[in-house]
C-alpha cells in the first residue's frame, strides 16, 4: 500500500518534535497503523531547520500554508501554527477539501469546536485534538473510548505545567513568581503570551474541552468560569502547607442536580492526595466514574516530544479508521451529535465549595467574634481558624478561617460585610478548597 501523506502546517517548537517523533519511529508506526506515514508537504514561516531532527525527510517545505491544505496528495493536515483566526480558515478549508485534521489547538476547539466539529461531521472527516489537552497524557482517549461506560461524575486536573511549575517552586524552594516564569518561557513551557498561563485562560481552554467529552455538552468557553495563579502569595502557600494542603492551579467540572460546574482556579487539596504531589511541569487528570471510581492520569503536559506523542496517536489513529464509515468512528465529543446534553454551564456563584480565607485584623477583643457572626448569618459553618502572629511593625494580625462546603454566593456576601468591617484592612483573599474524595 502507498505511505499516507501528510501536510504538517508549522515548523515550531511542537512541529519539530512531530517531525522527529513521526521519522525516527516510522517503522514501529507502521507496524502499528498498517500503512507507512510520510511527511510530503509543510509549510512554516520560519524554523529552526539544525533543531530539527528528520527535516530532510519531508518531501516539500514552503512557506505556503494554503499550498498545503490544497495539496491534493495530502490526507491528513497536521495543523500546529495555533492562534485562532489563521488556523481556524485552515482547518476549515481542510475539511472543505475532504481532508481530516489532527491539531493541538486547544484555544481554537474551546472556542469554535463546534463549529469545526459539524463541519467534518458533515464532510465525513475527523478532526482529532489529542495533543490540545495534558499534553502527552491520553486524556482524551481515556475519557471518550476506556471510560465510556461511566457517568461521569466530575474530573479536576492540573492542565498547566507552567503555572504548577511556578506553584512547586514557590513551595519548594520559596522562589518569586517572575523568576520561576521566566525559567518556564526559557524552557519552552509556556505560552507565546504567558498571561493565557498564569491567568488561567490556558487550563480553561481545557477544562471546555474535558467539560464536553465528560458530559455531552457543547464547547461553552465563555462559560467557563477563569481565574489564574497571579494573586497567590507565599504566605499563602506556607499556610496551605500548616493546615496539611498544597495549593494546585486547578481545572473542575462536575455534575450537579443543578447544572454542569467549570471552573479554573487555585484550590487547596489535602497534602495526601496523589494529585497534590503533582509536581514540576507535569499534569495530572483525576476522572470519577460511576462504575470505575477514581482514574488518574498522570504525564508530561507540555514540550515537544510529549506534545509529538499524542499528535501521532492522533494521526495512527484516523489512518486506521481510514476505511470505516464516519458515522461509525469515535464521535468528536464523545457523545453522538444528535445526542448531545442541553444540562446547563452554572455560574460561578452558583457552584459550592469548601474556603480557605486569609484576613488582616486589628489585634483587640471582639474583633475575630464580629467576623465570625457575619460567617454564621450567611450560613458558613467554620473548620478551623488560626491567627498568626503580627507582621512585624504592623497592628493587624493575619488570621485564617477553613470553612464547610457552602455556596459561592453566600461566601460572596460574607466576604463583602467582612471587608465592611473598620477592624479588617484591605481584601479578603479567598482560597477555594476541594477534597476530591
Ligand atoms: N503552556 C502550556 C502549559 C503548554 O504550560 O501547560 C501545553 O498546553
Amino acid at each position: 500500500m502507498d505511505p499516507i501523506k501528510i501536510g504538517l502546517l508549522g515548523l515550531g517548537t511542537v512541529g519539530g518534535g512531530t517531525v522527529s517523533v513521526l521519522t525516527r519511529n516510522i517503522d514501529e508506526i507502521a507496524r502499528r497503523a498498517g500503512r507507512e506515514i510520510i511527511i510530503s508537504h509543510a509549510a512554516a514561516k520560519d524554523y529552526n531547520a539544525d533543531a530539527i531532527e528528520g527535516l530532510d525527510k519531508i518531501g516539500k517545505i514552503t512557506d505556503d500554508v494554503f499550498g498545503v491544505v490544497n495539496d491534493p496528495d495530502v490526507e491528513i493536515i497536521i495543523e500546529l501554527i495555533g492562534g485562532y483566526t489563521l488556523a481556524k480558515e485552515l482547518v476549515l478549508k481542510s475539511i472543505e477539501n475532504g481532508k481530516h485534521v489532527v491539531t493541538a489547538n486547544k484555544a481554537l476547539i474551546a472556542l469554535h469546536g463546534n463549529e469545526i466539529f459539524s463541519a467534518a461531521q458533515e464532510k465525513g472527516v475527523t478532526v482529532a485534538f489529542e495533543a490540545a489537552v495534558a499534553g502527552g497524557i491520553p486524556i482524551i482517549k481515556a475519557m471518550r473510548e476506556g471510560l465510556a461506560a461511566n457517568q461521569i461524575q466530575w474530573a479536576a486536573g492540573i492542565i498547566n505545567g507552567t503555572g504548577n511549575f511556578i506553584l512547586s517552586e514557590m513551595r519548594d524552594k520559596g522562589r518569586n513568581f517572575d523568576d520561576v516564569l521566566e525559567e518556564a518561557q526559557a524552557l519552552g513551557y509556556a505560552e507565546a503570551d504567558p498571561t493565557f498561563d498564569v491567568e488561567g485562560i490556558d487550563a480553561a481552554h481545557k477544562l471546555t474541552i474535558i467539560g464536553s467529552i465528560a458530559f455531552g455538552i457543547p464547547l461553552q468557553f465563555d462559560k467557563t468560569y477563569t481565574e489564574g495563579i497571579t494573586q497567590i502569595e507565599q504566605q499563602d502557600v506556607v499556610n496551605a502547607a500548616e493546615l496539611g494542603y498544597r495549593i494546585k492551579h486547578l481545572g473542575i467540572t462536575r455534575k450537579t442536580d443543578k447544572g454542569i460546574e467549570l471552573r479554573v482556579h487555585p484550590t487547596l487539596i489535602p497534602e495526601r492526595r496523589l494529585i497534590a504531589n503533582v509536581d514540576g511541569v507535569m499534569n495530572a487528570v483525576l476522572v470519577y466514574g460511576d462504575a470505575v471510581g477514581p482514574t488518574l492520569y498522570y504525564g508530561a503536559g507540555a514540550g515537544a516530544q510529549p506534545t509529538a506523542s499524542a499528535i501521532v496517536a492522533d494521526v495512527v489513529d484516523v489512518v486506521r479508521a481510514l476505511t470505516t464509515d464516519p458515522e461509525n468512528r469515535v464521535p468528536h465529543l464523545a457523545f453522538q451529535p444528535d445526542a448531545m446534553s442541553d444540562i446547563p454551564v452554572l455560574d460561578i456563584e452558583e457552584i459550592e465549595t469548601a474556603y480557605y480565607l486569609r484576613l488582616s485584623a486589628v489585634d483587640r477583643p471582639g474583633v475575630l467574634a464580629n467576623v465570625t457572626s457575619i460567617l454564621g448569618a450567611s450560613n458558613i459553618s467554620i473548620e478551623a481558624i488560626i491567627q498568626k502572629p503580627a507582621i512585624e511593625g504592623s497592628s493587624q494580625v493575619p488570621v485564617i478561617f477553613l470553612t464547610q462546603r457552602v455556596q459561592e454566593k453566600n461566601m460572596n456576601e460574607a466576604i463583602r460585610n467582612i471587608e465592611a468591617l473598620d477592624t479588617i484592612s484591605g481584601q479578603v483573599v479567598r482560597i477555594r478548597v476541594e477534597t476530591l474524595k
